[in-house]
């Protein structure tokens, strides 16, 4: 069952997708692959990123293989394929990876998982803008000439089984301990994008200086810069973050929010005596007890926002409203709206998902949006919390 239209939304077919993708064995399309709910969102909303048209939010994989951090199982791996369907499925196409997700042997796994899942996907994948991975490669200290960066890139090409990547995005800037090493960053970018292996580029923890530096280098280059991405939530908002979006907007870059329910503290799901297992539990037992006021600004615009949803539905359906639909607007919870936030701010915020109930209720972060004075709500109770998200160690101004 899908939603009605938005008053004046264009009518689209979205099984119909012109353009062949980079796919080396396109999958077959059985017909009728039934989806397991109906678009939760307008899922003919893109924006754009450089040339490529993404859903307003992505999904994040670094818990695809991630013991550490994230108790990954292969066990997970036919839950995580069906996180991945229903994203799809849902109008969701961009997916965010990187070449050294994974712990330890299972290094390269979330890029694996991408590639089998989008192999294996029943349904339609014919354009390059029906799935866009971006995936990230690693500054490390091994990958000193340009020719290494485009290897790698053909390495994640091989993982994902893809002849062309949507970004292809460096993980981080070796400006601040290794700045003889930053131009064969630069320069792999161009000969990837030159080689027509990815079909934008972009890069990930990079500051607003080094930011102008990189753009105004691949430029020379020919090489547009479509996309930054860095850590951006309610818990990470200050001024670099700010003035990076400033320099993003004024050089048509599009910002890629990483992390964007603070690992999960703005969940709303934990607290100082519910900690989540593993080293986040560090981290939460430091900032989650300062953060009564934000989470429960979260928790009371989400119920608002709920039962406006749930009327708006109502109101706009002649015939009975589907009560699957109705209990889902209903029951809008903190993290769409933490999502919604970063919508917002002119983000592409990429959640990390690892369960079909974390994509399910993503989902809903989609097709409206929150007041401003909402937004000056949240901003001022994150605002006053005395602890902040710690920046990555790779940023740089
Ligand atoms: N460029 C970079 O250096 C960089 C750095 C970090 C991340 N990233 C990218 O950004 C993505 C997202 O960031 P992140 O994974 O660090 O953190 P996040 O998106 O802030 O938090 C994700 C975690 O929150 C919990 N969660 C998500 N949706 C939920 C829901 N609906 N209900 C309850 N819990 C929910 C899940 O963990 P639990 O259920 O275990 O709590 C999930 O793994 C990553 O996957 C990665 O692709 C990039």
């Amino acid at each position: 069952m899908a939603l009605p239209p938005a008053p004046g939304a264009p009518a689209m077919n979205f099984a119909s997708k012109p353009r062949g993708l980079g796919l080396r064995r396109p999958s077959p399309e059985p017909p009728g692959a039934a989806l397991r709910l109906g678009p939760l969102f307008w899922p003919w909303e893109k924006v754009k990123v450089g040339p490529l048209s993404v859903s307003p939010m992505g999904f994040g994989t670094w818990a695809w293989g991630n013991q550490l951090l994230w108790g990954y199982q292969e066990s997970m791996d036919s839950e995580l394929q069906e996180c991945f369907n229903l994203a799809l499925r849902n109008g969701i196409n961009l997916f965010d990876t990187a070449d050294s997700y994974g712990t330890g042997k299972l290094n390269g796994q979330s890029e694996r998982l991408l590639g089998k899942f989008i192999r294996e996907f029943e349904g339609s994948i014919k354009s390059p803008d029906d799935v866009v991975i971006a995936t990230k490669f690693a500054a490390y200290p091994w990958r000193l000439t340009s020719g290494q960066f485009v290897s790698a890139c053909k390495s994640s090409l091989e993982r994902l089984q893809l002849d062309q990547l949507g970004i292809g995005q460096l993980h981080w800037s070796t400006a601040n301990y290794a700045p003889l090493q930053e131009r064969a960053l630069w320069d792999g970018l161009v000969e990837m994008y030159e080689k027509g292996l990815v079909r934008a580029v972009g890069v990930s923890n990079y500051g607003p200086k080094q930011l102008l530096k990189i753009h105004s280098y691949l430029a020379s280059k020919g090489v547009p810069l479509s996309s930054a991405q860095v850590q951006f939530s309610l818990l990470s908002m200050g001024d670099e973050q700010m003035e990076l979006k400033t320099v993003c907007d004024s050089l048509g870059i599009r910002l890629i929010a990483y992390s964007p329910l603070g690992l999960g503290m703005l969940t709303g799901k934990y607290d100082a005596s519910n900690l989540p297992k593993g080293p986040r539990s560090v981290l939460f037992r430091q900032i989650l007890p300062g953060l009564e006021s934000l989470l429960s600004s979260l928790r009371r615009i989400a119920e608002k926002k709920g039962k406006t949803m749930s009327q708006f539905v109502v109101n706009m359906c002649s015939s009975e409203v589907p009560t699957r639909f109705l209990k889902k607007t209903n029951a809008m919870i903190s993290t769409q709206v933490a999502i919604n936030w970063c919508i917002c701010k002119g983000t592409i915020p990429i959640p990390g998902v690892k369960s079909i109930r974390h994509v399910e209720e993503n989902l809903g972060a989609l097709g409206w949006r929150l007041s401003p004075a909402e937004i000056s709500e949240l901003e001022s109770a994150a605002m006053a919390a005395p602890k902040k998200m710690i920046q990555n160690v790779f940023q740089t101004a």
